[in-house]
């Protein structure tokens, strides 16, 4: 059996969510058909977080209808609350994903509470979740080091993501929200968190900051994981996290595991064509050496 890999476009959130400029929601919507078109099948379309704490989040609802539905493809959207799991809801989502951090500064800072108590706010949406069967995805950020706080120890992400996985989230996503990880400090994580979550249940969600991103999935996928997140042309960051950059770019994960022999089922040209076509919208040019080679070519 040819072996293949699992990813999630976190672009139209996760990248939009730290753009200065407020992208039009239809706009949006046509990214997401183009991401849909290239043949990614998990798409984070959205965050129904406070649009006073995240104002490029706050056309949610709009931004769901106008997607629609779209054959075997996957939209999960962020949610911080269960003022969120409803509105989620109301908006037809079938997935969401809730985020917790692994430091207790970068948990302030993002979600305003400290990590216990963003735990038991998730608790009404796991019971609303299950009842509507609707499934839940977890995020743990910060799981190498948080600007506030500084180095993380892999005993707490392993904590914090064991906690999630036995509330009931299907999927733990490793958020390296400022991309200062290596090869090295990722691995001493998953060996930590691997103590607590099956290794098959972790996803990797590594920001570039330091150009390690396709590193770190590369070390990530050899200790065993198969999941992944990234943004197309490397769009992304975190507003509460000063100097993160961009997701790892998904051309550059589709490029490195085609490389390995293993599937992603992307049509790679096509999103190499979307990643210069929302950079050109945005007035740049993608963050994504692959995407900048194949042009080239
Ligand atoms: P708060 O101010 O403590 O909340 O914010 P509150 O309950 O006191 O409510 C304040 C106001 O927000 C009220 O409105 C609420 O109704 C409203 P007002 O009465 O002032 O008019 N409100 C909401 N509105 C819409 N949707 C909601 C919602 N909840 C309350 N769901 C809160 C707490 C969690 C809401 C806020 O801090 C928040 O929205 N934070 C989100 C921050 C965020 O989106 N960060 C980026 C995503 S995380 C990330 O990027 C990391 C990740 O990629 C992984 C990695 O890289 O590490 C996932
Ligand atoms: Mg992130």
């Amino acid at each position: 059996m040819i072996p293949s890999v699992r990813i999630v476009e976190v672009g139209p959130r996760d990248g939009l969510q730290n753009e200065p400029q407020i992208v039009a929601t239809d706009v949006k919507r046509a990214l997401i058909h183009r991401l849909a078109g290239a043949g990614l099948k998990h798409i984070e379309a959205t965050a129904f977080v406070s649009p006073k704490w995240v104002p490029q989040m706050a056309d949610h609802a709009a931004l769901m209808a106008m997607i629609g539905d779209i054959d075997g493809v996957n939209f999960p959207v962020l949610v911080p609350n269960f003022k969120g799991f409803e509105a989620a809801m109301a908006s037809g989502a079938r997935e969401v994903a809730v985020f917790a951090s692994a430091s207790e500064g970068f948990s302030q800072k993002n979600i305003n509470c400290s990590i216990a108590e963003s735990i038991d706010r998730f608790v009404p949406i796991f019971e609303a979740a299950r009842a509507q069967n609707v499934r839940v995805r977890g995020y743990v950020s910060c799981v190498v080091a948080c600007p506030y706080d500084g180095a993380i120890a892999p005993a707490k992400v392993a904590d914090v993501a064991g906690l999630l996985f036995d509330a009931g989230c299907y999927e733990i996503s490793l958020g390296d929200t400022i991309g200062v990880g290596t090869p090295a400090s990722v691995r001493r994580m998953l060996e930590a968190v691997a103590g607590r979550v099956p290794v098959e249940r972790l996803a990797g969600h590594y920001h570039d900051t330091y150009g390690m991103g396709v590193a770190n999935a590369f070390a990530s996928w050899e200790f065993g994981l198969t999941a992944f997140d990234s943004s197309v042309a490397g769009l992304g960051g975190c507003p509460y996290a000063e100097g993160a950059s961009g997701n790892v770019a998904t051309e550059d994960l589709v490029y490195l595991f085609e490389g390995l022999g293993v599937e992603t089922g992307i049509d790679l040209p096509r999103l190499v064509d979307c990643a210069h076509w929302f950079s050109a919208k945005l007035g740049r040019g993608p963050h994504s050496r692959v995407a900048k080679a194949l042009l080239a070519r």
